[in-house]
């Protein structure tokens, strides 16, 4: 319970260990580092209701799958500050959470005034990185012009830009389109949000954040044009990162057109599934090679009743899928097992690289003395069958339904504690502690600085 008992104390060979400690024999298998899931949406409010897995269940989920860490984001209703929708966040997590988590906070509305909250949530309250958004028109989208200036701030505190990147003017458009055609289910949701829609509001995105020397981060990234903007502008010399999500990874969005509705509603999120199949491969392909460099889940997860507020309206459908618990198999079984990359790429794209983007390494994302005793003992053997019957979340539909993968953690253990083992969970409601994040990390800043030195 003390601090120092959470953190890892002794590596090495012939190590000598204090009576009373538990022993856990790897036996061939991997130590690593618990998972880092950067992008959750635990309980979040949405058109009046809230999603199904609060911070008990997703985090409980989280460790399930090898995440020890999650980053959720905070919503704030436009109008609401920005620092009291961070402390409701807060309080949520600080009385639920199951594992340490920190908190991204979304700009879902532009004024000046809002600079000085932003300003106090990374100088007081340990924020380092604003989500903006291009979609959502009339609700959370913002301007180019309000984008220019969000990132300005964005850069002059030392933070990091997140963009849902998706052109919402033309999905509305589309919308309205598809809608008077008489299509109502949810494969107008994928009609009406084309990839170009998602590919050219990243293309946008790192224009913006080049003329402003922003670094920038682009979340879900779902289609393979999206993908590619990424990877051109990384190879032209922008500070950018990609986030690719458990569903784009692992499935595809086919099934937006499935005659079970329930099951085509669970594929709604947004940027939507690509209907191409092609499509995870290639994005596993991309992050193996470097191109996209983070996974995270964006897990919001509603109950079939929720989404059917939206049975003869895709609009209304309420957005997001699972992947919490899924995330580091379905790496492991696409991408290692494969081949496409070794066991240390694995460790880097579910941890040590979203440690280093976000300020929390060598504290997270790392097996070493004084590091967070966050380890999972990795089985490269094992395989399983994913199903809503299995897992640890509320909801009662897996798009994951029935895909078989190999690679799972044995044992998973969070602050020093063992929290699985033998495939049982032993978690502790609100153990969870907020972590912190200092601005301007270096993995990040140091190219960032030398730019404003040389540039006008
Ligand atoms: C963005 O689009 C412009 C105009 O089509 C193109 O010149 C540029 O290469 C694109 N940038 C990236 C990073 O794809
Ligand atoms: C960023 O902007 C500079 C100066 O305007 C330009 O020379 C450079 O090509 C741009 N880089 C990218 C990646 O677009
Ligand atoms: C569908 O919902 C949208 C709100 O997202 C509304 O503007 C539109 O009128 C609705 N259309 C139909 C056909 O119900
Ligand atoms: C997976 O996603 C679906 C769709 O939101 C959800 O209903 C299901 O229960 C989730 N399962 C897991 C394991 O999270």
């Amino acid at each position: 319970r003390e601090a120092g008992l959470r953190a890892c104390r002794q590596i090495g060979e012939n190590l000598i260990v204090p009576g009373g400690v538990k022993i856990i024999d790897a036996h061939g298998r991997m130590v690593m580092p618990g998972g880092i899931d950067v992008h959750t949406r635990f309980q979040m409010p949405d058109r009046g209701m809230v999603s199904a897995d609060d911070f008990y269940q997703g985090t409980r989920a989280a460790l399930a799958g090898g995440s020890t860490m999650i980053i959720d984001h905070v919503v704030p209703e436009p109008g609401v500050s920005l620092l009291a929708a961070f402390n409701q966040w807060r309080e949520w997590a600080d009385s639920k959470s199951c594992c340490d988590y920190s908190l991204h906070v979304d700009i879902t509305n532009w004024h000046q005034g809002m600079q000085e909250e932003m300003e106090s949530l990374v100088k007081d309250h340990g924020v380092n990185s604003f989500l903006v958004y291009l979609a959502y028109k009339d609700v959370f989208q913002l301007s180019d012009s309000q984008m220019y200036e969000v990132f300005g701030v964005i850069r002059d505190l030392g933070a990091i830009a997140q963009v849902h990147a998706e052109n919402g003017d033309i999905i509305a458009q589309e919308q309205c389109r598809i809608l008077e055609l008489g299509i109502t289910g949810p494969e107008g949701h994928v009609l009406s949000r084309p990839e170009e829609v998602e590919a050219e509001a990243v293309n946008r995105s790192v224009t913006v954040a080049n003329q402003t020397n922003c670094p920038l981060y682009i979340t879900k990234v779902m289609s393979k044009s999206a993908a590619d903007v990424i990877a051109l502008a990384r190879k032209k010399g922008a500070v950018v990162y990609g986030e690719p999500i458990s569903a784009s990874l692992g499935t595809d969005g086919t099934h937006y057109w499935s005659k079970n509705w329930a099951k085509a509603a669970a594929f709604i999120t947004s940027p939507p599934l690509s209907p191409d199949p092609t499509t995870p491969d290639y994005l596993n392909s991309l992050l193996s090679c470097g191109d996209l460099q983070v996974t995270g889940s964006a897990h919001c997860t509603f109950h079939t009743s929720q989404r059917a507020v939206g049975k003869d309206n895709f609009t209304l459908i309420p957005e997001g899928t699972n992947g919490t618990e899924e995330r580091l198999s379905l790496v492991w079984d696409k991408c290692v097992v494969t081949g496409k990359m070794d066991e240390n790429q694995f460790v880097a794209v579910t941890s040590t690289n979203a440690a280093k983007i976000f300020n929390l390494y060598p504290r997270k994302g790392r097996v070493a003395v004084g590091s967070d005793a966050d380890l999972v003992l990795w089985d490269p053997d094992v395989s399983r069958i994913i199903s809503a019957k299995s897992h640890n979340v509320a909801v009662d539909y897996n798009i994951f339904e029935g895909i078989e993968v190999r690679g799972a953690p044995l044992v998973v253990i969070s602050q020093g504690k063992i929290v699985l083992e033998e495939g049982d969970l032993h978690t502790t409601e609100g153990c969870g502690r907020y972590v912190s994040r200092k601005p301007f990390p270096d993995h990040v800043y140091k190219r960032i600085k030398a730019r404003s030195r040389v540039s006008l």
